[in-house]
Protein backbone atom coordinates (compact mmCIF):
# COMPACT_ATOMS: atom_id res chain seq x y z
CA UNK A 1 0.00 0.00 0.00
CA UNK A 2 1.26 3.43 -0.74
CA UNK A 3 2.50 5.68 2.50
CA UNK A 4 0.97 9.13 3.42
CA UNK A 5 2.14 11.07 6.18
CA UNK A 6 -0.65 13.58 7.68
CA UNK A 7 1.26 16.48 9.32
CA UNK A 8 -0.56 17.59 12.07
CA UNK A 9 -3.51 15.95 13.62
CA UNK A 10 -6.12 18.92 14.50
CA UNK A 11 -9.41 18.06 13.29
CA UNK A 12 -8.79 18.50 9.20
CA UNK A 13 -5.61 15.94 9.84
CA UNK A 14 -7.46 13.59 11.45
CA UNK A 15 -10.93 13.36 9.38
CA UNK A 16 -8.42 12.95 6.54
CA UNK A 17 -6.46 10.19 8.17
CA UNK A 18 -10.52 8.68 8.76
CA UNK A 19 -10.85 8.98 5.22
CA UNK A 20 -8.08 7.26 4.08
CA UNK A 21 -8.15 4.89 5.63
CA UNK A 22 -11.92 4.20 5.20
CA UNK A 23 -11.18 4.34 1.45
CA UNK A 24 -8.43 1.78 1.74
CA UNK A 25 -6.54 4.64 0.12
CA UNK A 26 -3.28 4.31 1.78
CA UNK A 27 -1.52 3.47 4.99
CA UNK A 28 -1.32 6.43 6.87
CA UNK A 29 1.18 8.09 9.56
CA UNK A 30 -0.22 10.62 11.82
CA UNK A 31 2.40 13.12 12.83
CA UNK A 32 1.52 15.54 15.51
CA UNK A 33 3.82 17.92 17.78
CA UNK A 34 2.11 16.38 20.45
CA UNK A 35 2.80 12.54 20.09
CA UNK A 36 0.07 11.13 22.33
CA UNK A 37 -2.68 13.47 20.39
CA UNK A 38 -1.95 11.60 17.21
CA UNK A 39 -1.21 8.03 18.86
CA UNK A 40 -4.70 7.92 20.43
CA UNK A 41 -6.42 9.24 16.90
CA UNK A 42 -4.69 6.56 15.33
CA UNK A 43 -5.55 4.08 17.81
CA UNK A 44 -9.39 5.35 17.70
CA UNK A 45 -8.75 4.72 13.80
CA UNK A 46 -7.77 1.39 13.99
CA UNK A 47 -10.25 0.17 16.29
CA UNK A 48 -12.99 0.83 13.68
CA UNK A 49 -11.00 -1.25 11.20
CA UNK A 50 -13.12 -4.37 12.11
CA UNK A 51 -16.21 -3.08 11.98
CA UNK A 52 -15.66 -1.00 8.97
CA UNK A 53 -13.89 -3.73 7.25
CA UNK A 54 -10.56 -1.61 5.96
CA UNK A 55 -6.84 -2.89 5.77
CA UNK A 56 -5.18 0.44 5.75
CA UNK A 57 -2.59 0.93 8.94
CA UNK A 58 -3.19 4.06 10.40
CA UNK A 59 0.11 4.96 13.16
CA UNK A 60 0.30 7.89 15.22
CA UNK A 61 4.03 10.09 16.25
CA UNK A 62 5.45 13.00 17.05
CA UNK A 63 8.99 11.72 15.48
CA UNK A 64 9.51 13.15 11.23
CA UNK A 65 11.17 10.30 10.92
CA UNK A 66 8.47 7.93 11.05
CA UNK A 67 7.55 9.62 7.48
CA UNK A 68 9.85 8.05 6.15
CA UNK A 69 9.49 6.74 2.53
CA UNK A 70 6.23 8.53 2.39
CA UNK A 71 4.90 8.62 -1.39
CA UNK A 72 2.54 11.84 -0.32
CA UNK A 73 3.00 14.25 2.38
CA UNK A 74 0.34 16.74 3.80
CA UNK A 75 0.42 19.47 5.65
CA UNK A 76 -2.33 20.74 7.89
CA UNK A 77 -0.73 21.57 10.90
CA UNK A 78 -0.48 25.52 11.59
CA UNK A 79 -2.92 27.61 13.73
CA UNK A 80 -6.48 28.32 12.79
CA UNK A 81 -8.17 31.56 12.07
CA UNK A 82 -10.85 33.01 14.69
CA UNK A 83 -13.77 34.96 14.41
CA UNK A 84 -13.05 38.34 12.67
CA UNK A 85 -8.93 37.06 11.91
CA UNK A 86 -8.09 37.24 7.85
CA UNK A 87 -6.26 33.84 6.71
CA UNK A 88 -3.10 36.14 6.19
CA UNK A 89 -3.58 36.92 9.71
CA UNK A 90 -1.87 33.87 9.75
CA UNK A 91 1.04 33.84 7.54
CA UNK A 92 4.41 34.19 9.52
CA UNK A 93 2.85 31.90 12.49
CA UNK A 94 2.22 29.19 10.02
CA UNK A 95 5.43 30.28 7.95
CA UNK A 96 7.58 28.68 10.62
CA UNK A 97 5.56 25.52 10.87
CA UNK A 98 5.30 24.81 7.32
CA UNK A 99 9.13 25.67 7.01
CA UNK A 100 9.93 22.59 9.41
CA UNK A 101 7.20 20.06 7.95
CA UNK A 102 8.98 20.65 4.75
CA UNK A 103 12.42 20.46 5.90
CA UNK A 104 11.17 17.36 7.18
CA UNK A 105 9.74 15.88 4.29
CA UNK A 106 13.11 17.18 2.65
CA UNK A 107 14.81 14.81 5.09
CA UNK A 108 12.48 11.40 5.13
CA UNK A 109 10.78 11.42 2.23
CA UNK A 110 12.76 13.11 -0.84
CA UNK A 111 10.73 11.61 -3.44
CA UNK A 112 7.49 12.36 -2.28
CA UNK A 113 4.67 14.63 -3.43
CA UNK A 114 4.18 17.60 -0.87
CA UNK A 115 0.03 18.54 -0.29
CA UNK A 116 -0.33 21.99 1.51
CA UNK A 117 -3.29 22.85 3.46
CA UNK A 118 -2.06 25.45 5.84
CA UNK A 119 -3.45 28.73 5.97
CA UNK A 120 -2.66 31.51 4.04
CA UNK A 121 -2.63 28.81 1.62
CA UNK A 122 -1.08 29.90 -1.78
CA UNK A 123 2.02 31.71 -0.33
CA UNK A 124 1.92 28.22 2.51
CA UNK A 125 2.55 26.35 -0.75
CA UNK A 126 5.30 28.74 -1.52
CA UNK A 127 7.39 28.17 1.79
CA UNK A 128 6.83 24.70 1.31
CA UNK A 129 8.68 24.67 -2.06
CA UNK A 130 11.46 26.70 -0.58
CA UNK A 131 12.26 24.78 2.40
CA UNK A 132 11.71 21.01 0.69
CA UNK A 133 13.31 22.43 -2.63
CA UNK A 134 11.27 20.25 -4.29
CA UNK A 135 10.60 20.80 -7.63
CA UNK A 136 7.45 22.98 -8.29
CA UNK A 137 5.66 19.54 -9.45
CA UNK A 138 6.07 18.16 -6.49
CA UNK A 139 4.37 20.69 -3.94
CA UNK A 140 0.59 21.37 -4.75
CA UNK A 141 -1.77 23.59 -1.91
CA UNK A 142 -5.61 22.12 -1.84
CA UNK A 143 -7.88 25.13 -2.14
CA UNK A 144 -9.93 24.96 -5.25
CA UNK A 145 -11.72 21.76 -4.53
CA UNK A 146 -12.77 22.83 -1.73
CA UNK A 147 -14.10 26.30 -2.63
CA UNK A 148 -15.73 24.71 -6.06
CA UNK A 149 -17.18 22.21 -3.69
CA UNK A 150 -18.77 24.67 -1.72
CA UNK A 151 -19.92 27.00 -4.50
CA UNK A 152 -21.53 23.56 -6.11
CA UNK A 153 -23.30 23.19 -3.26
CA UNK A 154 -24.94 26.29 -3.14
CA UNK A 155 -26.14 26.13 -5.90
CA UNK A 156 -27.56 22.72 -5.46
CA UNK A 157 -29.37 23.90 -2.66
CA UNK A 158 -30.72 26.95 -4.43
CA UNK A 159 -31.85 25.22 -7.46
CA UNK A 160 -32.73 22.26 -5.82
CA UNK A 161 -30.88 19.67 -8.18
CA UNK A 162 -28.27 17.02 -7.38
CA UNK A 163 -24.64 17.94 -6.54
CA UNK A 164 -23.79 15.67 -9.27
CA UNK A 165 -25.40 17.71 -12.09
CA UNK A 166 -23.53 20.86 -10.96
CA UNK A 167 -20.06 21.25 -11.97
CA UNK A 168 -18.32 24.66 -11.01
CA UNK A 169 -14.43 26.10 -10.95
CA UNK A 170 -13.29 28.34 -8.44
CA UNK A 171 -9.98 29.83 -9.29
CA UNK A 172 -7.26 31.74 -7.33
CA UNK A 173 -6.18 32.64 -4.09
CA UNK A 174 -7.86 30.81 -1.23
CA UNK A 175 -9.21 34.23 0.06
CA UNK A 176 -11.30 36.85 -0.15
CA UNK A 177 -10.12 37.24 -3.70
CA UNK A 178 -11.32 33.68 -5.08
CA UNK A 179 -11.87 33.97 -8.31
CA UNK A 180 -15.49 31.74 -9.12
CA UNK A 181 -15.00 31.36 -13.23
CA UNK A 182 -18.98 31.28 -14.16
CA UNK A 183 -18.49 30.35 -18.09
CA UNK A 184 -16.86 26.65 -16.13
CA UNK A 185 -19.97 26.56 -13.84
CA UNK A 186 -22.64 24.34 -15.22
CA UNK A 187 -25.84 22.93 -13.99
CA UNK A 188 -26.25 19.85 -16.25
CA UNK A 189 -24.58 21.18 -19.90
CA UNK A 190 -26.27 24.86 -18.69
CA UNK A 191 -23.98 28.22 -18.42
CA UNK A 192 -25.27 28.77 -14.50
CA UNK A 193 -25.35 32.14 -15.69
CA UNK A 194 -28.01 31.05 -18.55
CA UNK A 195 -30.32 29.95 -15.42
CA UNK A 196 -29.58 31.70 -12.09
CA UNK A 197 -30.68 35.55 -12.06
CA UNK A 198 -27.31 37.95 -11.77
CA UNK A 199 -28.32 38.94 -8.02
CA UNK A 200 -29.45 35.48 -6.91
CA UNK A 201 -25.70 34.22 -8.26
CA UNK A 202 -23.64 36.91 -6.88
CA UNK A 203 -25.10 36.08 -3.60
CA UNK A 204 -24.11 32.75 -4.09
CA UNK A 205 -20.48 33.66 -5.25
CA UNK A 206 -20.53 35.79 -2.04
CA UNK A 207 -21.30 33.08 0.17
CA UNK A 208 -18.89 31.12 -1.66
CA UNK A 209 -16.11 33.61 -0.94
CA UNK A 210 -17.15 33.55 3.17
CA UNK A 211 -17.80 30.21 3.04
CA UNK A 212 -14.78 29.41 4.97
CA UNK A 213 -15.67 32.34 8.13
CA UNK A 214 -19.70 30.93 7.47
CA UNK A 215 -18.51 28.13 9.41
CA UNK A 216 -15.98 29.61 12.04
CA UNK A 217 -18.86 31.98 12.91
CA UNK A 218 -21.27 28.90 13.80
CA UNK A 219 -18.70 26.65 15.22
CA UNK A 220 -15.96 29.12 16.65
CA UNK A 221 -13.53 26.66 14.73
CA UNK A 222 -12.58 26.09 10.89
CA UNK A 223 -14.16 24.04 8.58
CA UNK A 224 -12.74 20.24 8.50
CA UNK A 225 -15.13 18.09 6.93
CA UNK A 226 -15.17 19.62 3.95
CA UNK A 227 -11.35 20.70 3.25
CA UNK A 228 -10.56 17.25 4.45
CA UNK A 229 -12.50 15.38 1.82
CA UNK A 230 -11.06 18.00 -0.70
CA UNK A 231 -7.24 16.64 0.12
CA UNK A 232 -8.45 12.95 0.25
CA UNK A 233 -9.42 13.84 -3.26
CA UNK A 234 -6.46 15.12 -4.23
CA UNK A 235 -4.47 11.96 -2.26
CA UNK A 236 -6.35 9.41 -4.30
CA UNK A 237 -5.43 11.11 -7.41
CA UNK A 238 -1.63 11.09 -6.45
CA UNK A 239 -1.59 7.84 -5.32
CA UNK A 240 -3.58 6.35 -7.70
CA UNK A 241 -2.49 8.38 -10.83
CA UNK A 242 -5.80 9.05 -11.60
CA UNK A 243 -4.91 12.39 -13.71
CA UNK A 244 -8.15 14.26 -12.62
CA UNK A 245 -8.01 17.74 -13.61
CA UNK A 246 -8.43 19.74 -10.11
CA UNK A 247 -8.48 23.07 -9.50
CA UNK A 248 -5.26 23.63 -6.85
CA UNK A 249 -2.92 26.25 -6.09
CA UNK A 250 0.55 25.63 -8.09
CA UNK A 251 3.38 27.80 -8.77
CA UNK A 252 2.81 29.49 -12.31
CA UNK A 253 6.07 30.20 -14.23
CA UNK A 254 4.00 32.15 -17.24
CA UNK A 255 0.29 31.01 -17.19
CA UNK A 256 -2.45 32.86 -17.28
CA UNK A 257 0.16 35.53 -17.15
CA UNK A 258 1.15 35.46 -13.69
CA UNK A 259 4.85 34.16 -12.87
CA UNK A 260 6.52 33.58 -9.24
CA UNK A 261 3.52 32.34 -7.23
CA UNK A 262 1.49 29.55 -6.25
CA UNK A 263 -2.27 29.74 -7.09
CA UNK A 264 -5.53 27.99 -7.87
CA UNK A 265 -6.06 26.88 -11.56
CA UNK A 266 -6.93 23.76 -13.22
CA UNK A 267 -4.62 20.91 -13.11
CA UNK A 268 -3.64 17.27 -14.08
CA UNK A 269 -2.69 15.64 -11.23
CA UNK A 270 -1.24 12.44 -11.10
CA UNK A 271 1.67 10.31 -9.19
CA UNK A 272 3.94 13.10 -10.53
CA UNK A 273 2.30 15.37 -8.56
CA UNK A 274 1.34 18.53 -10.69
CA UNK A 275 1.95 17.00 -14.42
CA UNK A 276 0.28 19.87 -16.06
CA UNK A 277 -1.18 23.32 -15.63
CA UNK A 278 -3.94 23.60 -17.67
CA UNK A 279 -4.80 27.47 -19.12
CA UNK A 280 -8.68 27.56 -19.50
CA UNK A 281 -10.51 30.14 -21.53
CA UNK A 282 -12.00 32.79 -18.99
CA UNK A 283 -13.64 35.79 -19.10
CA UNK A 284 -11.49 39.32 -19.00
CA UNK A 285 -12.38 40.19 -15.89
CA UNK A 286 -12.33 37.32 -14.47
CA UNK A 287 -8.41 37.06 -15.65
CA UNK A 288 -8.16 40.20 -14.09
CA UNK A 289 -9.43 38.86 -10.89
CA UNK A 290 -7.09 36.14 -11.32
CA UNK A 291 -3.80 38.48 -11.66
CA UNK A 292 -5.00 40.53 -8.95
CA UNK A 293 -5.30 37.85 -6.44
CA UNK A 294 -1.76 36.54 -7.58
CA UNK A 295 -0.24 40.26 -7.04
CA UNK A 296 -1.95 39.69 -3.54
CA UNK A 297 -0.59 36.61 -2.90
CA UNK A 298 2.76 37.91 -3.99
CA UNK A 299 2.45 40.97 -1.47
CA UNK A 300 2.52 38.23 1.35
CA UNK A 301 5.05 36.43 0.35
CA UNK A 302 6.89 39.09 0.43
CA UNK A 303 6.21 40.19 3.68
CA UNK A 304 7.23 36.52 5.38
CA UNK A 305 9.85 36.66 7.55
CA UNK A 306 10.80 32.98 7.68
C1 LIG B 1 -11.79 27.18 4.99
C2 LIG B 1 -10.43 27.07 5.55
C3 LIG B 1 -9.93 25.68 5.49
O1 LIG B 1 -11.96 27.77 3.91
O2 LIG B 1 -9.57 27.95 4.89
O3 LIG B 1 -12.72 26.64 5.62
Amino acid sequence: MAKVSVIGAGRVGSTLAQLLAYRGLCDVVLWNRTADTAKGIALDIMESAPVEGFDSEVSGTGEYKDIEGSDVVVITAGAQRKEGMSRDDLLNTNAAIVKSAAEATKQYAPNSIIIVLTNPLDPMAYVAMKASGFPKQRVVGQAGILDSARFRSFISQYLKVSVKSVGALVLGSHGDLMVPSIRHTRVGEESVDDIIPANDLDALVKRTRDGGAEIIKLEKSSAFYAPASALSQMVASVILDKKEILPCSAYLEGEYGIDGVFIGVPLILGKKGVEKILEFKISGPELDALRLSAEKTRELIKSLVV
